[in-house]
């Protein structure tokens, strides 16, 4: 740390914040009598608290965000600079990283063509979703305005987006929800036995077809888009099997569904490649992402659609309503493209999209290694640098171990300066898969300190 807080300074800091912080997803009773973390600085892979404890950040900023990693100068410098020559203007008119950083975008997503800027992943994804409705309106008289989503998927915070949310402990106490919205299975094949039906054999193709049961059952017609993330993410870390998402290609082609992919998480790197959906092939219709699109040095996300879509939006141009009439006051923001197109630079010149893959091998490796010691361990998945190790009491049951021995493990490893994430609150029983999320500058070294961290953890907790 560079000594910018001395200790008055920042006992008046954890003081303001003990009156006055409402913490997000925090339960406030034991800080009536113990202190908030409060993280003051970072550096590379590195962050410190209040205290000068210095801890390794193995999920990016908690939450998949930081992945170029801390302290980037040249970040700071390009938004500093824009922000300077012009900060705002709304986004009813173009700004020069608005365009110059949607035109990079674009280059990495074959197919797609525009980009609307807002500020969250939740906006993001309603945007999306007011998308599909005004499509019906305008082309099926109104009836294609149902959007399926995914048990165990979220797509975000707000009513909108936990309509669409497949993680019933997060959504508990929120409803009612907004209507025509639709459930489809997870794909989760370690977990396929709790699914009736599910076969032992080709279970990729079971699971997308039970969405073509939900099309056929929901009518066709009144389906206007699926939308699903690449590889769950709070849900615990799914990967998708085999098959499975050539097939939920060939059901949205086949029922005219908008494909809306959840790119939140996946998107600008974490699993090695730009875009979680370009490791299976498929041809989305929308895509959102938001926050390792500027690794958190801003607020951006950006909803991504091809030209088809967005076409929809301007062929009755004498019609007053034949436009998206929408806006995001912030999605006007230049601090997000200005850092989003640097962030974009960085993971180019330092090849963080290959140290990924590599990495990401790496870290599954050691993980599987751990997994062979230690029997709660019941599976490792993941993609790239984001991973995941389901934790289980039994291995022949699968029984999930309890949600607080889960977090003990990662309490341990906090404890020991390492952090990590762990399925939180979402899942009722099912809050037992730690997550890892490093930067994807991560070396073998950083990997180590994390799994020697775990090992210990799973050690203790589960003596
Ligand atoms: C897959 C996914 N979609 C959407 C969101 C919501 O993003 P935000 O918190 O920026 O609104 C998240 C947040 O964790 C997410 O994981």
């Amino acid at each position: 740390m560079d000594g910018t807080f001395n200790e008055n300074d920042i006992s008046h800091v954890v003081d303001a914040d003990k009156a006055h912080i409402w913490h997000h997803l925090s339960q406030h009773k034991p800080y009536e009598t113990t202190d908030p973390r409060i993280i003051v600085e970072g550096r590379g892979m590195k962050v410190w608290d209040q205290k000068g404890k210095e801890h390794l950040d193995a999920v990016s900023g908690g939450v998949w965000t930081v992945n170029v990693g801390y302290g980037r100068e040249s970040i700071a410098n390009a938004v500093r600079d824009q922000l300077i020559k012009l900060n705002y203007f709304a986004g009813s008119a173009g700004s020069i990283p608005g365009a110059l950083f949607a035109e990079r975008l674009i280059e990495k997503m074959p197919g797609m063509s525009r980009v609307y800027y807002c500020n969250s992943g939740s906006e993001a994804n309603e945007k999306a979703f007011k998308m599909v409705r005004q499509i019906s309106h305008a082309k099926f008289g109104g009836k294609k305005y149902k959007i399926l989503y995914r048990d165990r998927d979220y797509h975000g915070t707000t009513i909108g987006a936990l309509s669409a949310g497949g993680q019933d402990e997060r959504n508990a106490q929120y409803g009612p929800f907004a209507p025509g919205f639709v459930r489809v299975p997870h794909c989760l094949e370690y977990r396929a036995f709790e699914q009736d039906g599910a076969p032992v054999e080709n279970y990729g193709l079971w699971a997308a077809d039970q969405i073509e049961a939900t099309i056929l059952r929901e009518g066709p017609e009144t389906v206007g888009a699926l939308c699903l993330e690449p590889v769950t993410a709070g849900g615990g870390v799914i990967t998708p099997p085999d098959g499975y998402w050539e097939r939920v290609q060939e059901i949205c082609a086949k029922y005219e569904v908008l494909l809306h992919i959840d790119e939140v998480v996946c998107g600008i790197g974490r699993t090695g490649t730009w875009f979680g959906y370009q490791h299976y092939g498929v041809k989305p219709d929308m895509v959102t992402m938001a926050k390792g699109v500027a690794s958190g040095y801003a607020a951006i996300a950006c909803l991504v659609t091809t030209e088809d879509v967005f076409d929809k939006f301007k062929d009755k141009a004498e019609d007053p309503l034949n436009y998206f009439r929408d806006i995001s006051t912030f999605g006007g923001c230049t601090a997000g493209p200005a850092a989003a197109l640097e962030n974009m630079r960085i993971i180019e010149d330092e090849n963080l999209l290959d140290n990924t893959t590599r990495m990401g091998a790496y870290m599954f490796d050691k993980l599987s290694e751990l997994a062979d010691r230690h029997p709660v361990i019941g599976q490792v998945r993941g993609k790239g640098l984001f991973l995941g190790a389901e934790l289980v009491s039994d291995r022949e049951s699968r029984q999930p171990v309890p949600e607080k021995q889960a977090q003990a493990v990662v309490a341990d490893c906090m404890a020991q300066g390492v952090i990590i994430g762990v399925t939180n609150r979402s899942l009722p029983g099912k809050n037992n898969t730690l997550c890892f999320s490093p930067a994807l500058i991560a070396g073998t070294d950083d990997i180590d300190h994390i799994v020697s961290a775990v090992d210990g953890a799973l050690g203790r907790v589960f003596a």
